[in-house]
């Protein structure tokens, strides 16, 4: 199999901590993802994201929607900024806002995002709360390529947390981000390495077709 050995140039969308980007820029640094971070793109202004990313001199862009601006709009100026970069691949992290099926069909296989739960359940919001207040037994987070469908397309990699009796749902959430950022960097990396694909709405790691709840380790 080929393995491209060329660095990747990744922008990263933002909208809020960080915690991921902030896991993503060290193992950037770490040289455990082969890619640099061109750029960090924002949709919130002040946000603790861009400081980590100014702190690690990465360019650090507010594209900020007003009242008056159409999703439409919104994604022509988001594409033209992530353009200037020419990214290898666009990763959501964290970005809280819906992308148009238009701008996502240009970003087809080169898009990530991590959600936090074990998709297919709970997309959208307030995953945590709802999974307590299903009565799940575990929760956890998914990462997949981004399709048209919001918080849809193939999964790669999932990972589980227990839900604990007394859990609530900001208890929840920090177990899970844990898992976050550990395993969002892992995904990055495989696709730096060429061995991550989407074809046919379907996500390839090494050439085998992963399962419908991504790579199993065991
Ligand atoms: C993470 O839990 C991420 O999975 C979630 O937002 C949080 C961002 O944390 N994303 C979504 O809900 C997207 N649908 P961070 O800013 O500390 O990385």
């Amino acid at each position: 199999m080929s393995r491209s050995t060329s660095k990747k140039s990744l922008v990263v969308l933002v909208s809020g901590n960080g915690s991921n980007l902030q896991a993503i820029i060290d193992a950037c640094k770490a040289q455990r993802i082969n890619g640099e971070i061109v750029a960090v793109i924002s949709n919130k202004p002040n946000v603790y994201a861009l400081k980590r990313a100014e702190s690690a001199n990465i360019p650090a862009i507010v594209v900020e929607a007003n009242k008056l601006t159409s999703r439409e709009a919104y994604d022509q100026i988001l594409l033209s900024e992530i353009l200037k970069y020419s990214p290898d691949l666009v990763i959501l992290a964290g970005f809280m806002r819906i992308l148009s099926a238009e701008f996502v069909q240009g970003f087809q296989g080169k898009m990530l995002n991590i959600h936090p739960s074990l998709l297919p359940k709970y997309k959208g919001l307030h995953t945590h709360q709802r999974a307590i207040d299903a009565g799940d037994d575990e929760h956890g987070a998914s990462v997949h390529f981004v399709t048209a469908e919001l918080d849809d397309g193939p999964v790669i990699l999932q990972s589980r947390v227990p839900i604990f009796a007394e859990d609530d749902s900001d208890e929840l959430a920090s177990r899970v981000l844990e898992q976050e950022r550990q395993m969002y960097p892992l995904v990055i990396s495989w696709f730096c390495q060429g061995r991550l694909i989407m074809n046919n709405n379907k996500a390839y790691l090494d050439g085998i077709e992963l399962e419908e709840q991504g790579y199993a380790a065991n």
